[in-house]
Parts: C-alpha cells; structure tokens; sequence
C-alpha cells in the first residue's frame, strides 16, 4: 500500500474510532492532516536526523515523522498503551518505514533517562499534565540547535500554561506559536554563544 494511501486509511479510521469510542483511551486522537504536513516540512528544513516522538497512538504522526526524514534518518517514539503499540506496528511494517523506527514500549517518564542526548527534533504529543514533570529532562535531550514542537498547544493552552511558563523561564529557549491543526508550539533550543578571546 502506497503511504498516501495508507495515511488516508488511518484519518478515515480515526474519525470514525473516536467518533464512535466514549473512552479516551480507545481514541487514537491523531494530529491534523495540515499538522503532519507542516511537522515534514519542519523536518526537512532543520535537516533533522534523530527524532523522538512521546506520543504514538497508532503510528499516524510518526508516518508523517519519518517520511520526512534522509537516509540513515531515525524516530524514536513512546506510547504506553499496548493495543496502540500493536497497531503501530503494523502500520510502520505497512509503510516499509519500520527499519527506521523504534518503537519504546512505556511510561514517557520512565523511558526519558534511557535515551541519548543530542536529539535533532522532539514532537510531544502525549498526556499534558506530566510536561511539566518531564521538561527538564526533555530539553537535555535535545541538541543545541534543535527544534521541540508541542501539539495541542491552542486546542488546550490552558491545560499547558505551567509548563509555559517554565519554558518562558529558560534564557535558552526561543518559542512561536503557530496556528495549524490544534496549534503548534514551536521551541527552538539556542546555541550556546562562544566567547571570542
Ligand atoms: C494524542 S495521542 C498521540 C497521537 C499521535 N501523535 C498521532 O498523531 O497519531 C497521545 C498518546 O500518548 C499516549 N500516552 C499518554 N501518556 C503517556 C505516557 N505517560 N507514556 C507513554 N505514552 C503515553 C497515549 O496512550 C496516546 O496514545
């Protein structure tokens, strides 16, 4: 199945699962068709090579993710909820992507010390209220130089105000909220200044 294809596919089925699903967690609750695009577009302007995503869902951000990525290019991404690992799965597998995905079984919080620093590009898209748990470690993570977008961040600003307000705090971060899909925050971490002596 051709990826366009297989993307159409999985905005039909989420539509309609979460339509259809009372339980949040049965919800695939997948970014926008204009999200994925404009997440491609960001990967390949920054030239990223390593991603992580906290967030699977069902693989339809992490498609958009990886596409977008050169040759020897890598996602890491986070998901707790077994089903949607299994789903995942099937649709990297689908997509002939799965070489360059690994998938991290578990709890975000758990799973953050077990990656490497110098990540290229950071897509967080997971349970809101553990950001600000999770920030500091987040932004070690990434590289100098390297872009963090956050989902959601119109949709549910209110939900997002403290972990705001700890990015504001930073002298090394630089933010731009943008207006597609659910509202992108975008936050760019800044290049350590050499001293020229
Ligand atoms: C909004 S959905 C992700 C949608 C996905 N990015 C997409 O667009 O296709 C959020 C996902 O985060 C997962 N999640 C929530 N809290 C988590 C945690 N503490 N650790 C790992 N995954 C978590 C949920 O199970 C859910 O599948």
């Amino acid at each position: 199945m051709s990826l366009e294809q297989l993307l159409k596919n999985l905005e039909q089925l989420g539509l309609d699962n979460d339509d259809a699903q009372s339980e949040r967690s049965k919800k695939y609750l997948n970014i926008t068709r204009d999200t994925g695009e404009f997440l491609a577009v960001l990967i390949k302007a920054t030239d990223a090579k390593t991603v992580l995503e906290v967030g699977t869902s069902n693989g339809y951000s992490t498609l958009w993710l990886t596409s977008s990525l050169p040759d020897g290019g890598h996602v890491f991404t986070i998901e707790n909820n077994s089903r949607k690992i299994d789903e995942a799965s099937e649709n990297f597998r689908k997509a002939e992507l799965d070489s360059k995905i690994t998938q991290l079984d578990g709890d975000v919080v758990d799973l953050l010390s077990k990656l490497s620093p110098n990540i290229d590009f950071i897509f967080l898209d997971a349970d809101r209220s553990q950001y600000l748990a999770i920030a500091k470690q987040l932004f070690g993570l990434l590289k100098e130089g390297g872009l963090l977008v956050c989902d959601n961040a119109v949709s549910h600003k209110e939900e997002l105000e403290e972990f705001n307000a700890w990015i504001a705090d930073q002298s090394n971060l630089s933010t731009s909220l943008v207006p597609v899909g659910k509202g992108e925050l975008l936050v760019y971490k800044d290049r350590s200044t050499r001293s020229l002596s």
